[in-house]
C-alpha cells in the first residue's frame, strides 16, 4: 500500500533492531544476554510506539539468513520469542495491541508456529497500536512468495496478467493492509536494509543511530522520531516554488 501525504509524525515505524552482540561482548557476556537486555528494549519500544500515536511498528526479529547463525545462538532465540510471545501476550491483549507476524511460516518449528497463529488470532480485534513481528524474514523471499500468489490468481482466473500493478503485489506481500512504513530505523551504526521490507520502504525514510538496540530506551526513539520529523518528503515529486501572482 502506498503511503499516503507526507505527515511529521510516522504512521508507521519499522526497526532492525542490531547491536545485541556487540553490547553483550562489550560486557564480556555471552550474546544471549545480549539478546535478552534486546527483548526488555522490545516491551519499551512497543509503549514507546503507542504513546507516541504511532499506529504500526514493524520489528525485525528473525531473518531468513539468521538461521545460519550457531546452532545454540539460533536455539535461545527461538527460546526468547518463545518467553516473549507466552509472557507478553496477555499484557499486550490487555493494552489493546494487535499482535501480527510476517514472514514464511514453512520451515519453522510447529509450536512457534502455533503460538504466532494464536497471537494473531487472539489480538486481531484490538483497536491499538499493531506490532508487526517479522519472523523467518527476508524481503526477497516475500518477493518471491507474492510473485508465486500472481501466477497462481493468474492460472486460476481471478487476476488478468495486464491487470498486475502495484496494488496487485503490494497486496500479496505480507504487509498486505499495512501502510509502507514512514521510517526505518537501524541500531549499531551499520547503514544499509539487510533484505527488510524492500518493497514497502522504497519512499521510507531512513535513520541510522549509533546505539546498540540493549540501549535503545525511549530518549533514543525520541530522537529518531525527531530527526524524521525533520525530513522534507517528497515521494518523487517537486515542491512548487511560492511564486507571486503576476510574477
Ligand atoms: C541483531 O543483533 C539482532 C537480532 C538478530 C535479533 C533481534 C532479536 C531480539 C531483540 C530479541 C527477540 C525479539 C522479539 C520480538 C522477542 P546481532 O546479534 O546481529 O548483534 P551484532 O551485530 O552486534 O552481532
Amino acid at each position: 500500500m502506498q503511503s499516503e501525504a507526507p505527515t511529521s509524525s510516522p504512521r508507521h515505524v519499522a526497526i532492525i533492531m542490531d547491536g545485541n552482540g556487540r553490547w553483550a561482548e562489550a560486557r564480556g557476556l555471552p550474546r544471549t544476554a545480549g539478546h535478552r537486555a534486546g527483548v526488555e528494549r522490545v516491551r519499551e519500544a512497543v509503549r514507546t510506539a503507542g504513546e507516541a500515536g504511532i499506529e504500526y511498528l514493524t520489528l525485525f526479529a528473525f531473518s531468513s539468513e539468521n538461521w545460519r547463525r550457531p546452532e545454540q545462538e539460533v536455539s535461545d532465540l527461538m527460546g526468547l520469542l518463545r518467553f516473549f510471545v507466552r509472557k507478553d501476550l496477555a499484557e499486550l491483549h490487555r493494552e489493546n495491541v494487535r499482535v501480527k507476524v510476517i514472514g514464511c511460516r514453512q520451515n519453522i518449528q510447529p509450536d512457534i508456529r502455533a503460538l504466532l497463529t494464536d497471537a494473531e488470532n487472539r489480538t486481531r480485534e484490538n483497536t491499538g497500536i499493531t506490532l508487526v513481528i517479522a519472523f523467518n524474514y527476508g524481503a526477497r523471499d516475500e518477493l518471491v512468495r507474492a510473485a508465486r500468489k500472481l501466477v497462481e490468481d493468474v492460472q486460476s482466473g481471478v487476476l488478468d496478467a495486464a491487470a498486475i500493478d502495484e496494488a496487485a503485489v503490494s497486496g500479496r506481500v505480507d504487509t498486505a493492509g499495512i501502510p509502507d512504513p514512514d521510517v526505518v530505523i537501524r541500531t549499531s551504526g551499520e547503514q544499509r536494509l539487510s533484505n527488510f521490507l524492500l518493497w514497502q520502504a522504497a519512499y521510507s525514510e531512513f535513520v541510522f543511530l549509533p546505539c546498540l538496540w540493549p540501549d535503545f530506551d525511549r530518549a533514543a526513539f525520541h530522537e529518531a522520531l525527531v530527526e524524521y520529523a525533520g525530513r522534507e518528503r517528497r515521494f518523487g515529486v517537486v515542491s512548487a516554488p511560492c511564486i507571486a501572482v503576476g510574477s
